[in-house]
């Protein structure tokens, strides 16, 4: 849907946001994305695109979560922006909580889902994730062009929450830009000898990488595909879920503690 030049806009730094020195590092994400969407929400989502364009995608992501509901579901958005999805889910579901690291995309989201009673809007920290949510209490967990926007330790972190606040038996839907298409090889490339980078700039994955991380995390991956708008390997779509009896992952030895 959108352009390579808008990719590698994505890839390098968001042009909505403010390079990493105009906010104090404290303030990080939520900075970053007040100000793009102060500048621009739709085109800090989706960079280019046509109103037309934002509600389809929308429709389709909704879809892609649609096939993984049994019926009344209670359903969570990792960094849900102006609620592009939860126009097009929230009929399907029976409640639906987002939660935004930005205050100035909710209040956003706010408006456009004005009149849907079952969605809740929730803003978190820079460092707080899904600490506000209990246990088990969400059958559906997703996200759509957020993840790649972390530093991908704080990614795992919100993996690592997804998979707590899932039921057992429960699924995780996200995306994940796939470094080894064309298009963010070559948009990794053009960022290279970028001066500053923006801390919401796009982070890739690998296929391996992505398995690896679910799979260390507990998930068990039950669906991987490529697909979306940049071409036609640009994304990596999967559907993990949390095993419906959880047996403890023991931790990854540490290198030192190789004999
Ligand atoms: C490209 S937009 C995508 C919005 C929405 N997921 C969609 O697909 O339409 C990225 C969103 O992630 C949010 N975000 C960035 N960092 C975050 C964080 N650490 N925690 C929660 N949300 C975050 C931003 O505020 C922004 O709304």
């Amino acid at each position: 849907m959108t352009s390579l030049k808008s990719v590698l806009r994505a890839l390098v730094g968001n042009r909505a946001a403010p390079a990493p020195a105009a906010a104090p590092a404290q303030d990080g994400y939520k900075a970053a994305w007040n100000s793009a969407a102060r500048a621009d929400a739709h085109d800090a989502i989706l960079t280019g695109a046509t109103p037309e364009q934002f509600e389809e995608s929308g429709k389709g992501d909704a879809e892609r979560v649609r096939r993984w509901l049994r019926g009344g579901d209670a359903v969570l958005n990792i960094g849900c922006g102006v609620g592009r999805v939860e126009r097009y889910l929230a009929p399907l579901v029976g409640e639906l909580w987002a939660v935004d690291v930005s205050g100035e995309m909710l209040a956003r989201a706010r408006k456009r889902l004005e009149g849907l009673g079952n969605v809740h809007l929730r803003e978190v920290g820079n460092d707080e994730f899904l600490r506000s949510f209990e246990d088990e209490r969400f059958d559906v967990v997703f996200s759509f062009l957020v993840l790649q926007h972390l530093e991908k330790e704080d990614a795992a972190r919100y993996l690592r929450d997804a998979f707590r606040v899932l039921r057992p038996g429960g699924v995780f839907v996200g995306q994940f830009p796939n470094h080894l298409s064309p298009e963010y090889t070559r948009a990794f490339l053009e960022g290279l000898d970028l001066a500053s980078r923006s801390p919401g700039r796009v982070r890739t994955y690998t296929e391996p990488e992505v398995r690896h991380t679910l799979e260390t995390l507990g998930f068990a991956v039950e669906e991987l595909r490529y697909g979306g708008d940049h071409g036609k390997s640009a994304e990596i779509y999967v559907a993990a879920r949390k095993p419906a009896r959880v047996t403890a992952a023991a931790p990854p030895r540490s290198v030192a503690e190789t004999p």
